[in-house]
């Protein structure tokens, strides 16, 4: 069932870069917490620091991460999708470590990185135990004092229509137009509840909320940040 879901996101990333619909750009709400002044104890100096982000997709955010100065790794479910990474990597003159990996599986050493970034990821686990399993893997390969920013699905975002509800966090996806129509995945809900999952595991766990609409479609994501104690 995981095998399938992987390989549906090997193909949809084929369509979009066919359809000229990759995204192109970073996320906002990543440039800005790295960039701008809102985590105290945030370190400015970035160079020669690392960063892991799992669920890199087609590298969006990782060429704004290494144009940072940041040393990067990614992961992928699919082989194919780090392959296309890479190329994307080495046409822009960028260095990159991309590699097939999971939330619950990272292919990786203890206590290697800086920086972890999981935007919009850690939902594919589809219950409790797996979601606890994916942070404290997250939490395994970061070091102590290593930094997390994670962004995950709020209680308005549009993927959540016509959604079933399978009890507490969990919801089978039901919209007719998104490939991944029929997976189950896990949603915090609410900054409370972020707050006590991520609370096991790291300290210093802030949550924050973005939500734009965009005319015809409602964005909203619950964005955490926390520190490996
Ligand atoms: C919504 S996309 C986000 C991609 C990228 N982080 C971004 O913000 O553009 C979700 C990504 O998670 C990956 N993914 C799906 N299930 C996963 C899992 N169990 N563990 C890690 N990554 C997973 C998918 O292949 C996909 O690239």
């Amino acid at each position: 069932m995981e095998d399938d879901a992987f390989k549906k996101w090997a193909a949809a990333y084929g369509r979009f870069r066919q359809e000229g619909r990759a995204l192109a750009y970073p996320s906002e709400t990543l440039v800005r917490l790295f960039k701008g002044d809102y985590i105290p104890d945030m370190t400015r100096d970035l160079s020669g620091k690392s960063v892991l982000e799992v669920g890199v997709g087609n590298g969006n955010n990782a060429v704004f991460l290494a144009s940072l100065g940041l040393d990067v790794c990614g992961t992928e479910v699919q082989q194919e999708i780090c392959d296309s990474t890479s190329s994307l990597f080495d046409e822009l003159g960028c260095q990159g470590n991309f590699q097939v990996g999971v939330n619950r599986d990272l292919p990786f050493e203890d206590s290697q990185f800086d920086f972890l970034v999981s935007w919009n990821v850690l939902h594919y686990e589809d219950n409790e135990a797996d979601i606890e399993a994916g942070i404290r893997e997250y939490a395994r390969v970061m070091k102590p004092g290593g930094r997390l920013f994670l962004s995950t699905t709020g209680p308005e975002h549009k993927i959540l229509e016509n959604s079933e509800s399978l009890g507490p966090h969990r919801y089978r996806i039901g919209r007719d137009d998104d490939f991944r129509k029929g997976q189950v995945f896990f949603y915090f809900d609410d900054a409370d509840s972020l707050s006590f999952f991520f609370g096991k595991v790291f300290k210093d766990v802030m949550v924050g909320r973005v939500h734009d609409r965009l005319f015809t479609a409602t964005f909203d994501c619950l964005i955490v940040t926390a520190v490996k104690p």
